[in-house]
């Protein structure tokens, strides 16, 4: 360990002892985002100190922040109410390494994730890193890793989706769904992405073959397709079964309230037949499918949609237009 923080001292190439970060105060009755001055982390053993050059916002944040009282009460009994870090995508450039770390040095560009991404330094696991490719652009990579594991297991390893199969994407347009939309042209897949009026051009521009407005048409009544992605999971698992072809599975990776997201994994398992719906449970960040997203980015065959970037001190706002689930893509945070 000595030796580590030996490493580590000499390799930090400023005297900085602290860094801005987005703490969130995350107590029962009154929770709140503050940009503050807090000290700069030292990489452990295993970690890699990054400096963080963009974030990005997920849906995640915005439901920790609107979780329901009980929930905050148990969130911040079992973390502290000021232990709370918001954000988990980042990227930018390696300032230092702990020394059990072997595939990163100083000066790399680097993408991943790691718990408090809003702040301006960060300590990453090694093992949640890759090298950010040279031709993708630091907001781009920062957009990518969260949405991209979600989009990857849900449509991979639970849909197994497949060249000439008929997807549909319902929420076309939310982070999740745009990673989904061009990773399944990418196998091959025909596509049809779902999302209102105002967003159907975008859905085409990402490679949909067919789209469909939610505003005018119910894509339940219509169609039958091999494969549903749901990003938004506001539909009952029963209309859901309805669009599928026979052997047909829809996975829902959208959460639109607990209600809504217990009624239909009971009704779920109640549906008979063999057309099937399922839950996808929470996407894992591993290394091998960040490896998968860092080849879909240098090849182009996914390019993420980033609506707006904010700086961190309006971090909240960024945070508070994905709760509305109205953003288009993926909101991104950049540090000076
Ligand atoms: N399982 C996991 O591990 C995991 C991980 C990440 C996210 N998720 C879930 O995945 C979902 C998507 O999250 P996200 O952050 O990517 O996106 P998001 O911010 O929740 O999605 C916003 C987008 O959805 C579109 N939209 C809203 N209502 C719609 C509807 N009725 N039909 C079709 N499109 C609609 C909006 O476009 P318009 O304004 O045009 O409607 C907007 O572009 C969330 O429910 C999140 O909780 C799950």
């Amino acid at each position: 360990m000595a030796r580590a923080a030996w490493r580590v001292a000499a390799e930090m190439p400023t005297l900085e002892k602290t860094m801005k970060a987005i703490v969130f105060e995350n107590y029962p009755r009154s929770n709140r985002l503050r940009l503050r001055e807090v000290e700069k982390p030292t990489p452990a053993e295993d970690q890699v100190l990054v400096r963080v050059i963009a974030a990005s916002v997920n849906a995640g944040d915005a439901h920790r922040i609107k979780a329901p009282l009980p929930l905050r009460f148990l969130l911040s009994r079992l973390m502290g109410p000021r232990n709370s870090q918001l954000g988990t995508d980042i990227a930018g450039r390696v300032e230092a390494v702990g020394s059990g770390v072997t595939e990163f040095k100083p000066g790399d560009e680097v993408f991943g994730v790691c718990p408090g991404a809003f702040a301006e330094f960060v300590c990453a696991k090694e093992t949640k890193l890759a090298h950010k490719p040279a031709n993708v652009s630091f907001e781009a990579a920062a957009a990518s890793p969260v949405v991209g594991f979600t989009a990857l297991q849900g449509l991979r390893d639970r849909g197994n989706v497949r060249a000439g199969q008929k997807l549909l994407v319902n929420g076309a347009t939310s982070g999740v769904g745009m990673f989904a939309v061009q990773y399944a042209k990418s196998v091959g897949a025909e596509v049809t992405g779902v999302s209102s009026t105002r967003n159907l051009e975008l859905v085409r521009s990402m490679g949909a073959d067919h789209v469909v407005d939610y505003t005018r048409q119910d894509f339940t009544r219509e169609g039958k397709y091999d494969l549903i992605y749901d990003a938004i999971g506001n539909r009952s698992a029963g209309a859901l079964q309805r669009a599928l072809a026979p052997r047909g599975l829809c996975v829902v990776a959208g959460f639109t309230s607990f209600p809504r997201m217990l009624a239909n994994i009971v009704q779920a398992r109640l549906l008979r037949g063999d057309r099937k719906v399922v839950n996808q449970s929470i996407a894992q960040s591993l290394k091998a499918d960040l490896l998968v997203i860092r080849d879909l980015l240098e090849q182009g065959k996914v390019v993420p949609l980033i609506e707006r970037s904010y700086p961190l001190s309006e971090t909240v706002d960024a945070i508070r237009l994905v709760g509305t689930r109205r953003a288009r893509g993926k909101l991104v945070i950049t540090m000076n």
